[in-house]
C-alpha cells in the first residue's frame, strides 16, 4: 500500500479533499495533508487532520506537524495537489519554494499530481497554460478539471474533477485497481457526490471510521504525528463538554393572533445542536418556534426574546459554550394586547422597545474559560458589523454571513459563512451544508473550550 501525500492549496474546492482522503483510506493506503496558509481559509487544518489520521504540515495554524519538508517528500509514494491553484501551479512550473508546501514539492521523489481548479479564464489564460504544459513535460499527471458552473458564479471549465474520479486518476497511476471496487458507493455514475450536502455526509462517514480517542486527548498528546490524531474525531469526541445552543427566530406577539418575527428557519442552530449531540457533548437546545424536530432530549422552547433570555440566562453559567444561533428580535412591544386588535381607523401604528441582547448581557457575567459564539447575519460591511459584535459582545468567535444571498441562509439548507475569532484568525467555510459548517463551529468551540472531559 501506498503513501499518498495531499497537498491543498488555496481553492473553495478545498472541501471536496476529504472525501478524496477517505477513498484512499479505504483502499489502505496511508494520507497525509500538507496544505498553504490560503488553503485554511477555506477548510480547517483540523477537519483534514481528522480526516488523515495525522497532523497537517504547513497550514500555518496550531496543528502543523513538525515533519520537516525532506521527511515528508520522503515518505511520499504519490503526491497529489487538490485543488492545485494557477498561483501554486505557476510557482511549481518556475521552481519556486517560497513556503514549506512549494518545497516539498521541489523535492518530491516520486510521481506528481495536480487537480488545477480556478475559473475558466484563469484556466484559459496563456500563462497558465504554458505552466501546465511545462509541467506536463516534466512528468505531471495533469487531471483535468470539469465545466460546470464555477463558484465566482462563472460557467466554464475550471471546476476540480469529483473526489472519485481524482482517485481513479491517482490509483491508475498508482497501477492499483479503480475506484468502483474499493468505495462502491462513491461510484463515477453515482450523482450524489456533487453536492456539498452529499460532500458534507461523507466528511461525517470519514469522521465515523476512526474509533476511540476524546478530542482532549488529542489535543494533550504531544507525540507529534503518526498515529496521535488517529480516531479522535470519532466516537464521542466532546463528552462532558456543555453546550447551550439556540436557534431559530423569537415571535413577539402583538395580541393573542399577531407577531412580529423573522426569516429564520433554525436550521443552522439545530445543525449545530445536532452537531454537538453527536460528538458526544451534553446538549441544551433553546428554541424559538420553528417547525423543526429535534433530536435533543434537553430542548427548551422559547417563543419570544424575553422567553429566550430567560431560559438563556437560567441555564448559561453551567455550560462550557455558549452558541447563539438564535435570531432574537431586537424591538417588541412592550405587552401583547390582552384581546385581538379590532379593526378601526385607517392607520395603526406600533410602537416597540429595544428588546435585551441576549448575548451582550450574558458577557457581563461569563467566567473564565467559556466560550461564547455568536451569529452576525449581515447584509452589506459583513465583516466590519460582524467584528463590531466580536468584540462589542465578548465573544470568541463570531459566524458570520450575507444573508442577502438566495443561494444560502435562511431557509436553505447551504450556508456559506466567515469565522471571525477574537485573536484576529478568520476563516471562510465557502458554500457548504449547514450540517458541515455546523461541524466546524462545534469543532472550533471545542477546542477553544479545550476539548471534553
Ligand atoms: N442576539 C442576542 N440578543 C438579541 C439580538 C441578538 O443574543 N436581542 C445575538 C444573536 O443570537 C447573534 C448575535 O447576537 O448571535 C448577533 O445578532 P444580530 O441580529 O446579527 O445582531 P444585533 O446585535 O441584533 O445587531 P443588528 O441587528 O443591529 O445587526
Amino acid at each position: 500500500m501506498s503513501n499518498i501525500l495531499i497537498g491543498v492549496s488555496g481553492g473553495i474546492a478545498a472541501y471536496k479533499t476529504p472525501a478524496l482522503a477517505r477513498i484512499f483510506i479505504k483502499a489502505g493506503h496511508s494520507v497525509r495533508f500538507m496544505m498553504t496558509e490560503e488553503a485554511a481559509r477555506f477548510i480547517g487544518p483540523l477537519t483534514l487532520a481528522a480526516v488523515s489520521g495525522r497532523r497537517v504540515s504547513f497550514s500555518g495554524g496550531e496543528e502543523d506537524s513538525p515533519v520537516s519538508h525532506i521527511e515528508l517528500a520522503k515518505w511520499a509514494d504519490l503526491c497529489l495537489v487538490a485543488p492545485a491553484t494557477a498561483n501554486t501551479i505557476g510557482k511549481y512550473a518556475s521552481g519556486v519554494a517560497d513556503s514549506p508546501f512549494l518545497s516539498v514539492l521541489l523535492a518530491l521523489g516520486c510521481p506528481v499530481a495536480f487537480a488545477p481548479a480556478m475559473n475558466c479564464n484563469m484556466l484559459s489564460h496563456p500563462a497558465v497554460r504554458s505552466n501546465i504544459e511545462r509541467i506536463k513535460s516534466w512528468g505531471a499527471h495533469i487531471i483535468e478539471p470539469d465545466e460546470g458552473d464555477l463558484a465566482c458564479g462563472d460557467t466554464g471549465k475550471g471546476r476540480m474533477k469529483d473526489p472519485e474520479k481524482i482517485a481513479d486518476a491517482v490509483l491508475n497511476i498508482l497501477g492499483e485497481r479503480p475506484v468502483e471496487s474499493v468505495a462502491p458507493e462513491m461510484s463515477a455514475g453515482d450523482t450524489e457526490p456533487e453536492t456539498p450536502e452529499a460532500d458534507g455526509d461523507k466528511v461525517k462517514d470519514i469522521l465515523e471510521e476512526f474509533g476511540g480517542r476524546t478530542l482532549e486527548e488529542y489535543l494533550d498528546n504531544d507525540e507529534t504525528e503518526e498515529e496521535s490524531l488517529e480516531g479522535f474525531a470519532a466516537g464521542r469526541p466532546l463528552e462532558g463538554l456543555k453546550i447551550l445552543v439556540t436557534a431559530g427566530p423569537t415571535r413577539e406577539y402583538i395580541d393573542p393572533v399577531r407577531y412580529i418575527s423573522n426569516r429564520s428557519s433554525g436550521k443552522m442552530g439545530y445543525a449545530v445542536a445536532h452537531a454537538a449531540l453527536d460528538m458526544g457533548a451534553d446538549v441544551t437546545l433553546v428554541s424559538g418556534e420553528t417547525g423543526l424536530v429535534s433530536r435533543v432530549p434537553d430542548t427548551v422552547i422559547a417563543v419570544s426574546g424575553r422567553d429566550m433570555a430567560e431560559a438563556v440566562e437560567k441555564r448559561v453559567s453551567e455550560y462550557d459554550i455558549l452558541i447563539m444561533a438564535a435570531a432574537v428580535a431586537d424591538y417588541a412591544p412592550e405587552s401583547a394586547a390582552p384581546e385581538k386588535i379590532k379593526k378601526e381607523g385607517e392607520r395603526l401604528s406600533l410602537e416597540l422597545v429595544k428588546t435585551k441582547d441576549i448575548l451582550k448581557e450574558a458577557s457581563l457575567n461569563k467566567k473564565e474559560g467559556q466560550i461564547f459564539i455568536g451569529f452576525a447575519a449581515e447584509t452589506e460591511d459583513l465583516e466590519k458589523n460582524a467584528l463590531k459584535k466580536l468584540f462589542e459582545k465578548n465573544l470568541d468567535i463570531i459566524v458570520a454571513n450575507d444573508v442577502s444571498r438566495k443561494d444560502i441562509g435562511f431557509d436553505s439548507d447551504f450556508n456559506d459563512v466567515k469565522l471571525f475569532f477574537r485573536d484576529g484568525k478568520v476563516s471562510e467555510t465557502g458554500k457548504r451544508s449547514k450540517k458541515d459548517i455546523a461541524g466546524i463551529i462545534v469543532t472550533e468551540g471545542a477546542i477553544l473550550a479545550g476539548g471534553g472531559k
